[in-house]
């Protein structure tokens, strides 16, 4: 089992450029099964999760051409052999309940089993089951797998009672080629799912109103195939422009898009951070003495993303002040926090989403777990601001999301080496 072991105190100076977004990468691999021609995308991540899911896609009969060291990936579902997927990998990550409804499109079979839970918290799939049903889809369940049939995919009408990011995708990807309308009503916003619909559209669907509450896809006979960069990570931008507030000099976070953070800059403006924005790019002076602590709620974009919680709390144990943090989102987001306090934060959780921060402390290395990914790259930064050594476990855990992580820290003058 690898580790990382981090010397904490060095100042950090240069540029660091953003990969492109896991969270786009991931649905781009299951929306392919639309077509029989290949997408070529580019800016592709190549990390744990997304590897995880073209392999999914290939033992179904997909082919894929990868080419790590250029992040392009090409990948055509020509054919497709089987409408099974193991359990084993469906386990591995939640995304993969995104395969059900562009398999059925293709098969008018899937069978899949149960994507698990997750340390954040409960993970239901209510949202999809029901969804998938409203197309016409019969759903059974035995033995932990879901086995789902159509005859012909048809448009719905569907009202999400919750705002869910993968839900959205999942049904707008179910409608591209159902026959007539489908109406998506309280969908996610995220612009990962605009860049899907504007990708798709490219390719011959006809799908309006993404990057709004309302969605209409007009479903098509076929799609063909097309070429797509990926958007860049909100969430690893926003993470290095968070780690250059805490232990920067100057910290140029590149190939990013300042608008999709827009709720992180806000916040960090009011807490003191000294930054400047570009069209693609944001330059961070750090420098702790001015932080000030502020309240934050997490909330479904265009607000402050959840996913940007733990680094954004990690910073507020620098500030000045006591400040509370509110992430309603998922049921266990705040629990690395008792990670934090291990290292010297003062942090007490009033409630599994609450958590009021007094700062500033100090905070000292030591070796800990990483529990999920965004508690996990929070705990690299712990550990980069840390007086003396950390060693954290579990890496696994920070490598689903982050490519070559330590190597492009290294670069900004980090100290810390994967053993
Ligand atoms: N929910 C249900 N029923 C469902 C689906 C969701 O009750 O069938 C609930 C969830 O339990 C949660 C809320 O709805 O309380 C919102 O969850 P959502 O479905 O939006 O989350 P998600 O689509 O599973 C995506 C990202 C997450 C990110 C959230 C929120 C992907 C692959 N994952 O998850 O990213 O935190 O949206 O923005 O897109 C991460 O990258 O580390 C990560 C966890």
């Amino acid at each position: 089992m690898s580790q990382f072991q981090i010397v904490g105190g060095k100042k950090l100076e240069g540029e660091i450029e953003v990969k492109g977004a896991k969270n786009a990468a991931l649905k781009v691999v299951a929306a392919s099964f639309l077509a029989k021609y290949p997408f070529k995308v580019s800016n592709f991540p190549f990390i744990e999760d997304t590897c995880r899911m073209i392999e999914m896609a290939e033992s179904v009969g997909v082919k894929t051409k990868k080419n790590k060291n250029e992040n392009k990936l090409v990948i055509e579902a020509k054919n497709i052999n089987q409408s099974r997927f193991s359990k084993e990998l469906t386990n591995k990550l939640r995304s993969s309940i995104l395969f059900a409804g562009p398999m059925l499109a293709r098969e008018k079979e899937v069978e899949i089993a149960h994507p698990g839970g997750c340390v954040i918290g409960k993970r239901p799939i209510d949202l999809f089951i029901e969804g998938y049903k409203k197309f016409g889809v019969i759903v059974r369940e035995r033995d932990s797998y879901f086995i789902m049939k159509v005859k012909r995919l048809r448009g719905a009408r569907i009202f999400f009672p919750r705002v869910s990011v993968t839900a959205t995708e999942a049904m707008m990807m179910t409608a591209v080629l159902a026959d007539g309308v489908t109406e998506l009503r309280n969908a996610a916003m995220e612009p990962e799912i605009s860049m899907l619909a504007n990708f798709l559209n490219s390719c011959g669907a006809r799908i309006s109103g993404a990057g709004t509450p309302n969605i209409t896809i007009r479903g098509v006979k076929e799609i063909s195939g097309g070429e797509l960069e990926l958007i860049p990570d909100r969430i690893e931008a926003g993470t290095f422009i968070i780690l250059g507030a805490l232990a920067g000099k100057e910290v140029r976070v590149k190939k990013m898009n300042p608008l999709h953070i827009e709720a992180l800059l806000v916040m960090l403006k009011k807490a003191g951070v000294r930054f400047r924005v570009f069209s693609d790019s944001v330059t961070v002076v750090g420098s702790t003495k001015r932080l000030r602590a502020v309240n934050i709620q997490t909330h479904e974009y265009p607000g402050f993303a959840t996913d940007l919680q733990p680094p954004f709390t990690l910073l507020m144990t620098q500030a000045k002040g006591i400040c509370l943090i509110h992430d309603p989102i998922f049921d266990g987001r705040l629990m690395f926090t008792d990670i934090l306090n291990s290292m010297g934060a003062n942090i007490i959780m009033n409630d599994p989403h609450r958590v009021t921060v007094s700062g500033p402390s100090k905070l000292f290395g030591r070796r800990i777990v990483s529990p999920d990914l965004r508690a996990g790259i929070t705990l690299v930064l712990a550990g980069l601001i840390a007086k003396g050594m950390t060693v954290i476990d579990n890496i696994y855990q920070i490598d689903r999301g982050y490519e070559k992580i330590e190597e492009r820290l290294q670069k900004l003058g980090a100290e810390i080496i994967r053993t």
